[in-house]
């Protein structure tokens, strides 16, 4: 089976057909820059060019880098605030010309790195809960996060906007934080570590898992978490997780 998912973020809005069952695109994916307004209307516009691109008539999942609850999005910490208080799955469904399903962004990386991801030999019968959830941390533009308790998402957790030593997480230890703050791996690794000692002690969690773009520089940066207990693994997916995790929502019964 296939569906579409597109993943919206701050700098692109990108988009391809998958296969459900693999996990993985049909075709290279197609991204456009996200329109500079960030104004709901014109970022519905590239979504339908995103998918007009591919021609596609089927079932689509759209990602948001925000909460949305019943389609409406309840945050937007790097979007417009035009966003807040819209119901954006009505508005993508109306420009779409068929149902949409919206959903936060670091939800759909995490439900599909459990499936078809780092998380997926967790999820297996018979590790619960003394293992602790499961918390995938997306690292990009802010900081994304999905929770899984015996393998079962609890939507929308913002532990991106935690306060960890006077400051909002995201803009400590996202990946755009190291850019605009012009840190060495290990000056951004130190950070990362305080974080996610933070979000150890309130968690417990059994298994971290790290996405985002910058996930495929594991190597440079998984050494220096030392101070970590949890099992910190890079997401496998990488920045696909969002627009597979957008497709497999799509296809739920609505
Ligand atoms: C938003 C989250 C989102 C994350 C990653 C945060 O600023 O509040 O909802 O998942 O960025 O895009």
């Amino acid at each position: 089976m296939e569906a579409f998912g597109v993943d919206i973020g701050g700098t692109g809005i990108k988009g391809a057909p998958v296969h459900l069952e693999a996990g993985s695109l049909r075709a290279d994916r197609f991204e456009v820059g996200t329109p500079q307004s960030g104004r709901p209307e014109d970022v519905a516009d590239a979504v339908r060019h995103v998918v007009a691109h591919f021609g596609w008539k089927g079932p689509i999942g759209v990602t948001f880098p925000g909460v949305v609850a019943d389609g409406v999005v309840q945050s937007a910490a790097n979007m417009h605030p035009a966003w807040v208080g819209r119901s954006a799955e009505h508005l993508l469904t109306q420009r779409l010309e068929r149902p949409v399903a919206l959903v936060n962004d670091a939800d759909a990386a995490g439900v599909a790195e459990m499936t078809h991801g780092a998380g997926r030999r967790r999820a297996q019968p018979g590790v619960h809960f003394t293992s602790g959830p499961t918390i995938m941390l997306t690292l990009g533009t802010g900081i994304g996060s999905a929770i899984f308790v015996n393998d079962v998402l609890v939507p929308n957790t913002e532990l991106g906007h935690l306060e960890v030593d006077g400051h909002d997480a995201e803009k400590l230890a996202s990946a755009r934080a190291r850019q605009v703050d012009g840190l060495t791996w290990e000056a951004w690794g130190r950070r990362l570590q305080r974080y996610l000692t933070h979000v150890e002690m309130l968690f417990s969690p059994g298994l971290f898992i790290l996405g985002g773009g910058i996930s495929r520089q594991a190597n440079r940066f998984l050494p220096l978490l030392q101070g970590v207990k949890t099992p910190v693994v890079p997401a496998e997916l990488h920045n696909d997780a969002g627009i597979v995790g957008a497709a497999m929502i799509a296809h739920q019964p609505q």
